[in-house]
């Protein structure tokens, strides 16, 4: 994946969305309110459709504030450059989206009560979506060469660094009261009770009707077509909506459609290997 990027603590940021500055505020200075809400991913993972879920879970089902307020002003995303100034107008409990590892915010969180949802997807269709990804999102040159978005996942040398660096990073977190860890196919094999899940931790009781409005209102079809939250609001000099959109098949297993046969055995036994060690399996496996 080709774009201007500088190193923090090892890892690659993008140039003009991070700053060294934000970053080193966010693991320095930033303030973590014990009521705060972390919604944690690597890239591509599933972060507007779970900041959607919170939002809507934090209004009680209310999907007003996600139909007038855009889904990267109502949950920004800390260590970005715009961060600082958006925060300021943040409701609490506050809900923060966050592609940073673990290390950064491991300082902060540990001072705190703060909750951390993190969401998983199958590298497989991390990268599928990141490849498409990369062409419209003006920070980035458009690549077409697939193996070249699968070299770049095995050398971390994508935006955020390695996947497995990330996960292993947020893994320490693994028992914790305070952390939730689910996938993008749980999400989507079983959407509502998910949500139920979601606010047993957040300890939210909500009724049957609430839970329903959550479900519709952060389904696929009803964010792709909601302008708070499909990003359609940026202008095209930053997104260009013609080559397509964030919301873009919101599906499970579209790897399949793309990994050559070589391709996908030798991304399993690099998986392998670099998993061994964690102990740990995560729901697409069993797809
Ligand atoms: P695809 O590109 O595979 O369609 P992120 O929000 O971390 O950038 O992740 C984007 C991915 O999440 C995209 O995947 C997008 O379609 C998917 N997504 C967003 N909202 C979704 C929803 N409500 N249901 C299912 N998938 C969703």
């Amino acid at each position: 994946m080709a774009f201007k990027y500088f190193i923090y603590k090892g890892v690659r940021y993008a140039k003009d969305a991070y700053t060294e500055d934000a970053l080193s505020f966010a693991e320095n200075e930033f303030e973590v309110f014990d009521d705060d809400v972390f919604n944690i991913t690597y890239p591509k993972s599933g972060t507007n459709w779970m900041t959607e879920i919170l939002n809507l879970i934090k209004h009680d089902g209310d999907p007003t504030i996600c139909q007038t307020v855009p889904i990267y002003v109502r949950s920004p995303w800390l260590g970005t450059l715009r961060f600082m100034d958006q925060m300021r107008n943040l409701t609490r409990p506050r809900i923060i989206s966050s592609h940073l590892p673990y290390h950064l915010l491991a300082k902060s969180l540990s001072k705190s009560k703060a909750k951390v949802v993190y969401t998983i997807r199958n590298p497989k269709d991390v990268i599928v979506s990141l490849f498409y990804f990369t062409k419209i999102l003006s920070l980035f040159k458009a690549n077409d060469d697939f193996q070249k978005c699968i070299d770049g996942f095995f050398e971390g040398t994508d935006m955020h660094g390695s996947w497995f660096d990330h996960i292993k990073g947020w893994m320490q977190m693994k028992g914790d009261r305070r952390f939730f860890c689910i996938t993008y196919e749980e999400l989507l094999k079983d959407h509502r009770g998910s949500v139920v899940r979601l606010c047993e931790f957040l300890g939210k009781e909500l009724t049957d009707a609430q839970i329903d409005s959550i479900v519709q209102h952060s389904s696929f079809s009803s964010m792709k077509d909601n302008k708070m939250s499909n990003w359609s609001l940026l202008p095209p000099e930053v997104l260009d909506h013609t080559k397509g959109s964030v919301l873009r098949k919101g599906v499970s297993g579209d790897w399949k459609n793309h990994f050559t046969v070589a391709q996908n055995e030798y991304f399993d036994k690099v998986y392998q290997e670099n998993m061994k060690d964690l102990n740990l399996s995560f729901c697409w496996e069993q797809e």
